[in-house]
């Protein structure tokens, strides 16, 4: 009986160890703003002091960045503040995204609202150039009194989307049912906020009043911790990210979704979520594959 204890102890150990030692071999890149990311649109609406990186967007134009870097697999996490006040009409994008027509992208969309109306958290995938997986998500906080972390979690067997480390969404690989799952292309990570009036704020009934411009978001503490890939090395990314057991992302105890992230999957999903593609029959006449049991 002792023994046994003594023994699955260890083991517990050890396997904390193994995640340990994963975690220090890669390294949490965490650095400045100007070290991962340049503006891609509007730079002059970018501005940087310190480890916070502000975006606006005022009835001239809205901005973005991009950052130097593509990964694949892995985990990218931003803390945002989003507007204050009124931002009806607004959307903030925090997104990672490869290139060309058969691209894939995952998002965080964040619509905005009239002053003292919720924020939807709207996420989404694009697998080799298909989107509509649109999910809405109410938050358990206000999202523009503080900042908050948003994160994509990356590896071959599922993709989560996390708001202060809970799970808010899961897509996981159902390739053996035929249903295709981003796991070749390498994606930059993008942050941007531009006007979308026309759907965003309570399906575009509210338009933004630009009386209240400029309207501003705020980025920082970036965190990647993801298999990189320079703009020009020539490593093939699936022969370099995809040596199974290598990261710890592959690791067989993060690689499943434990049990208290089932339950918190599950608690978001009962008390927050707004809109969810898998049930929309009026939008789609059949079910789409990966929405099947
Ligand atoms: C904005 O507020 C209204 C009223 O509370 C709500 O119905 C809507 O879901 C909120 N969010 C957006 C993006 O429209």
């Amino acid at each position: 009986m002792m023994k046994k204890k003594n023994w699955l102890s260890h083991f517990n150990i050890l396997k904390i160890l193994v995640i340990n030692c994963a975690l220090v071999m890669h390294s949490v890149n965490s650095a400045y703003f100007s070290q991962l990311f340049q503006p891609n649109w509007a730079p002059d609406h970018i501005a940087t002091q310190g480890d916070q990186t502000a975006l606006s967007l005022d009835f001239s134009t809205g901005c973005g960045f991009e950052s130097k870097k593509k990964y694949l697999f892995g985990k990218a996490s931003a803390q945002i503040k989003l507007i204050q006040g009124d931002s009806a009409g607004t959307v903030t994008a925090y997104y990672m995204s490869s290139e060309g027509s058969n691209h894939d992208e995952l998002d965080f969309e964040f619509l905005g609202n009239a002053s003292g109306e919720p924020y939807i958290v709207q996420t989404n995938l694009y697998i080799n150039g298909t989107g509509n997986r649109e999910q809405r998500h109410y938050l358990w906080f206000d999202p523009t009194m503080d900042f908050h972390t948003y994160s994509f979690f990356w590896n071959r067997r599922s993709i989560l989307f996390l708001v202060d480390d809970i799970p808010i969404r899961e897509f996981e690989n159902k390739e053996k049912k035929g249903v295709p799952y981003p796991k070749e292309q390498v994606m930059g990570i993008h942050g941007s906020l531009w006007n979308a009036d026309d759907w965003a704020t309570q399906g575009g009934q509210v338009k933004t009043n630009w009386s209240n411009a400029p309207f501003v978001v705020k980025f920082q503490s970036f965190e990647i911790d993801a298999c990189e890939l320079l703009p020009d090395e020539k490593d093939d990314p699936v022969v370099k990210c995809g040596k199974s057991g290598q990261f710890w992302w592959d690791k067989p105890v993060v690689k499943q979704v434990n049990k208290q992230r089932r339950t918190q999957l599950k608690w978001v999903r009962d008390n927050f979520l707004v809109y969810d593609y898998c049930q929309d029959i009026e939008r789609f006449s059949e079910v789409p594959m990966e929405c099947k049991k």
